[in-house]
């Protein structure tokens, strides 16, 4: 059977990586969060001192780019986990400080040619499923099947509430969907990559729709692209 590259877009917390993981899981194919790979540069500047309120040294995150290596495992449990330089940097990367400071250093060029290089070649083999903000228009144009998801800004803070309070995080309600218009208005007007829907995206609002029938619809629309 052919493998392809399915590319899965959209904004902060509309649900794209549990439809990414859900559709790899069905699929025996590889799955990688770009998101988690911003996330990581943004907490190596944070610990290297080079990522302040005001101010990225982007001089020295640039000198540094390089030595940035980000990879996936899968732990025990079957749950996957990013990696930075070897170390499990999983949880400290899904705070909202590391969110938002990784909506700040997304928006840098060299950062995103040496994650899109990274990218590239996880999915030379393809048989991978890819979830970011430029997957169908920069890292992968050519990818088979992209998907643009979408869900109101409201509905997305909501689910955002309840990752953060399984972490044992008591998040306020105003705050989430402020950090959220915010890293919106950033990843869409941005001058590098901003997210926009490649024109021969599926558009996918799944606001209204539960994790089974998004599941469910995925599924078919794949199995009609590999045959
Ligand atoms: O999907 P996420 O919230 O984990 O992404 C974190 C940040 O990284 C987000 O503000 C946008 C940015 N990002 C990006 O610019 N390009 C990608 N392919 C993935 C994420």
């Amino acid at each position: 059977m052919k493998k392809i590259i399915v590319a899965i877009d959209g904004l902060s917390s509309c649900g794209k990586s549990t439809m990414a993981k859900d559709l790899a899981q069905q699929t025996g194919y590889i799955y990688v969060d770009t998101g988690a790979m911003y996330r990581a540069v943004a907490l190596f500047s944070i610990q290297n001192g080079w990522l302040k309120q005001n101010f990225i040294d982007e001089e020295n995150l640039k000198k540094n780019i390089s030595h940035i290596k980000i990879s996936f495992r899968t732990n025990a449990d079957g749950i996957q986990e990013t990696y930075l330089n070897e170390c499990n940097v999983e949880r400290k990367i899904r705070t909202l400080e590391v969110a938002n400071a990784a909506s700040r250093v997304s928006t840098l060029g060299f950062v995103r040619q040496e994650m899109v290089r990274q990218q590239q070649l996880m999915g030379s083999e393809k048989g991978i499923v890819m979830d970011g903000r430029d997957i169908g228009t920069v890292v992968f144009p050519q990818a088979e099947l992209k998907i643009f998801v979408t869900a109101r800004a409201e509905a997305r803070a909501m689910r955002r509430m309840k990752e953060l309070q399984a972490r044992g995080e008591k998040p306020d309600f105003e705050k989430v969907l402020a950090n959220i218009k915010e890293r919106d208005l950033r990843d869409t007007t941005r001058q590098e990559s901003p997210l926009i829907k490649a024109k021969d995206a599926i558009l996918f609002d799944n606001s209204d729709i539960t994790r089974q029938e998004q599941k469910k619809n995925f599924l078919k629309i794949f199995k009609e692209r590999i045959t």
